[in-house]
């Protein structure tokens, strides 16, 4: 690697295993048996939201047995790269107008609830047929604004997770599974 392709940023620290990736194949396997059962004789829109649900996203539409089409939408809370800071701008919206049509949105991480809490009302401002809200992971000690999960992958505990799309400052999305990392060290 050229000296201009070093990181910025110390990444030296190997995640320790929180998830495996045999426990979340599992799991996104039975959501999406979940979203095909509840969603039969219907379309869908499944809509990820950038970055961190890409690998999720990717892993549980194919697991959804049922016509759909994808769509993304990105957002920003602004801060530094692990505490939101509460106001939240989308950055890329949809490309397809979701009016009258089904709609999953996906997600990382639920940690605040900010971000999820401000697109959730953005959307359903577009008139959806319905709106329904899968995230694969749930901080439920860090919540400040209660959201709905209709499909929840995994709750877990107060710390900072990397890999499987979900990042420290940009690094660690292409592991193949959820670790643990301490965002100071
Ligand atoms: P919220 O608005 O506080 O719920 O934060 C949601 C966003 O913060 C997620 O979409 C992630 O991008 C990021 N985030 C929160 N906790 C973590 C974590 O443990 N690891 C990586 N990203 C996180």
């Amino acid at each position: 690697m050229g000296q201009n392709c070093r990181p910025r940023i110390a990444v030296n620290q190997k995640p320790e295993v929180y998830l495996s990736k045999e426990l979340i194949r599992q799991r996104v396997s039975e959501l999406g048996d979940q979203i095909t059962r509840d969603f039969a004789g219907n379309h869908l829109i499944c809509v990820g939201v950038l970055k961190g649900s890409f690998i999720f996203f990717a892993d549980l539409v194919r697991q959804i047995d049922l016509p759909l089409k994808i769509d993304f939408l990105r957002a920003s809370s602004y801060g530094d790269h692990t505490e939101s800071s509460g106001v939240v701008k989308i950055t890329l919206d949809l490309s397809l107008s979701i009016e009258n049509q089904h709609v999953l949105l996906i997600e990382d991480i639920v940690d605040t609830g900010t971000t999820i809490h401000y697109l959730l009302k953005n959307l359903k401002l577009r008139n959806p047929a319905s709106l329904k809200f899968c995230s694969l992971l749930f901080k439920p000690t860090q919540v400040k604004n209660q959201v709905p999960i209709d499909y929840l992958g995994f709750e877990i505990d107060d710390q900072f997770v990397v890999g499987y799309g979900l990042d420290m400052a940009e690094n660690y999305r292409n592991l193949p599974y959820l670790g643990k990392i301490n965002p100071r060290g």
